[in-house]
């Protein structure tokens, strides 16, 4: 209570020290006046409104504040006229309601972790302005009936510590990296590492508040189930902005165990250790999830490559032991090896934290990693991937400077549920996803060749991979995909290729769903889900 209080003092005073210049008729302005004329609860300029004229270094410190790809923070990179981060629901309501009727693209932003920079730069619109969803992020959780309710502007971290706050036996199988934020994370699936045992995020909501593009509040019953569908991995910014997920919890022991092991290329001598990581990481218990994380470094003056094994197990050390010598004896796993701790301590360790980390670093909304130059890929793979394959996928490896891989186990509940459950596609008959990543600081002199790498990475990796079509996960956005059909103009043919590598046989669905419910393309992107394209 005491903390609503002294948050409406602080607010009012500021009200009253901000004189609203409406005379100016520039943008902000105009968009501030339809704003007040379209919510009844008022904003602080002063803490919601960022322009690069009023303090160009609190602009870009708020534009930069959850983006995590240095490359769309660039000097060349179109910036948005201003950043607004609303501190109601109204506002956003408000925000959609003024951005359509002043006709500027608005990009909405919850943890900013958008692999190509689509929250908080456009590369296709001008002008753009930001909506970020950073101050709504309240949290509600009800462990009487195994819920809470989340507003999108938390991240996953958030999440994980409130559920442990209230119990010890309660979590949720969503991303892994704690900083992610829950309003853009569920819109495209959500995997973690409990996603064997319950599956993603996306498949544990069961209610979400969701504004339209005629700017109307929809829960689950007034927006109906085919919108209820495509919200729940159809990818962000397509059918509307979320504002909470209502998610289902899903039962954890109290103790779980964690482990990594790690092995060189040199230590895993004809790939014997990671053949048969490829043969079981799909059929082991579903309390076990083990990631294969490559790397490349030095090792006695030379390049190696290292695969570190990172396991989250739902059970103590003891039945981890039986169930590894059992099913994965070569990779020669010790008791020492394991750590029994509490889940929500599991996310602090499999998010890479430092071991030791306590666990309020999760309400920090922080990543473990620095921010960086990135260029992502995934691949789904059906078959294991020979030896053959492997060794040229590892020379490859050692040619890049900081490439990295992480291999995710699919199988038990992600083989279970239908492809068309969700729209988010990949279940039965995959064995793992890959994830490709290459990294460089911005003193390198030539970015382009590390996008090239990864380029020529993908194209080697195609025949061990899914084909017809190449599945790729939405989360991890890609530009790439489609612009291999430069012979055709239309775009509604470019958006069936990355739209059936994204969610096969569900694109049409999507299509359907989004000519229905945003018929005017308000929400759009640069891979937002088309309409239907005219007919004649
Ligand atoms: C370091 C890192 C680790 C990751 N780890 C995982 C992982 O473990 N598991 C996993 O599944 N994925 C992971 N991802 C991918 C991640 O799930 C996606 O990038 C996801 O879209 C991030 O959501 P966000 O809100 O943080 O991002 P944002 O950049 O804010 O949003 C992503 C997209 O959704 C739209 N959007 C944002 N908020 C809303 C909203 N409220 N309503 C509608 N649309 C919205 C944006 O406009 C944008 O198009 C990781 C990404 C990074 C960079
Ligand atoms: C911008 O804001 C910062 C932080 O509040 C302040 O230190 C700085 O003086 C401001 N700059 C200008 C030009 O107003
Ligand atoms: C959903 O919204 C409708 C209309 O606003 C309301 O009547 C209904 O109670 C809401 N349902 C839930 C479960 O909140
Ligand atoms: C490095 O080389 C030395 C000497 O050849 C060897 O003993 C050591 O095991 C090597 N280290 C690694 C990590 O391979
Ligand atoms: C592994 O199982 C074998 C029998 O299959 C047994 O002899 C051995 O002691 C077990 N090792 C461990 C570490 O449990």
């Amino acid at each position: 209570m005491i903390f609503c209080i002294s948050f409406l003092a602080l607010f009012f005073s500021s009200y009253t020290i901000t004189p609203t210049s409406s005379t100016s008729g520039s943008l902000q302005d105009d968009f501030i006046n339809c704003l007040h004329k379209n919510t009844n609860v008022d904003f602080s300029l002063e803490q919601t409104f960022f322009t690069p004229g009023k303090n160009v270094s609190v602009f870009n410190e708020v534009l930069e504040s959850t983006a995590q790809n240095l490359r769309f923070l660039a000097r060349s990179m179109p910036k948005p006229v201003f950043i607004f981060n609303p501190t109601d629901e109204s506002h956003v309501q408000a925000s959609i309601i003024c951005s359509k009727k002043l006709g500027v693209h608005i990009r909405v932003r919850s943890g900013g972790h958008d692999y190509e920079g689509l929250s908080y730069v456009s590369e296709i619109e001008k002008p753009f302005i930001v909506m970020d969803l950073s101050k709504l992020r309240k949290i509600n959780v009800n462990i009487r009936d195994n819920s809470a309710w989340v507003q999108a502007g938390a991240t996953v971290g958030e999440l994980y510590y409130r559920i442990a706050e209230k119990s010890k036996v309660h979590g949720f199988p969503a991303g892994l990296c704690t900083s992610l934020g829950i309003g853009g994370h569920i819109t495209g699936g959500a995997y973690g590492s409990m996603m064997r045992k319950y599956g993603l995020g996306g498949d544990n909501v069961i209610d979400a508040s969701i504004v339209d593009a005629k700017g109307k509040l929809l829960n689950r019953s007034s927006m109906g189930e085919d919108m209820f569908w495509a919200i729940r991995g159809g990818g962000g910014a397509s059918f509307g902005t979320i504002l909470a997920w209502k998610i289902k919890l899903v039962p954890v022991p109290k103790t779980v165990t964690v482990f990594t092991v790690t092995k060189t290329l040199e230590q895993d001598v004809g790939n014997k250790i990671l053949s048969k990581w490829q043969v079981v990481a799909d059929k082991l218990v579903e309390e076990l999830f083990i990631r294969v994380i490559f790397n490349v470094a030095e090792n006695n003056g030379s390049k190696t490559v290292t695969m570190s094994y990172n396991a989250l197990f739902l059970g103590n050390k003891g039945m981890l032991m039986k169930v590894m010598n059992k099913s994965f004896p070569e990779l020669g796993l010790t008791s020492s090896d394991c750590v029994q701790m509490s889940w929500i301590e599991s996310t602090v360790y499999i998010s890479g934290f430092p071991s030791e980390t306590p666990t309020s670093i999760l309400l920090q909304g922080k990543s473990p990693n620095p921010k960086i130059n990135f260029k992502a890929k995934s691949d789904f793979v059906k078959n294991p991937i020979p030896e053959s394959g492997l060794i040229g996928m590892f020379s490859k490896l050692l040619k890049e400077d900081s490439p990295s891989m992480i291999w995710s186990p699919y199988g038990g509940r992600m083989s279970e549920v239908p492809e068309s459950e969700i729209p988010f596609p990949h279940r039965k008959g995959v064995i793992f996803k890959i994830l490709y990543v290459t990294i460089w600081p911005n003193s390198d002199k030539r970015p382009s060749r590390h996008i090239n790498w990864i380029r020529d990475m993908y194209s080697y990796m195609m025949p061990y991979v899914s084909s017809n079509p190449r599945q790729s996960y939405v989360n991890y956005r890609d530009l790439d995909l489609g612009q291999n059909m430069k012979n055709t103009k239309s775009n509604f043919k470019k958006a069936q290729v990355w739209g059936t590598n994204y969610f096969k046989g569900n694109f049409d669905r999507l299509v359907r769903i989004k000519s229905k419910v945003d018929p005017d393309n308000f929400f759009r992107h640069e891979q937002s889900i088309p309409l239907l394209p005219v007919q004649g």
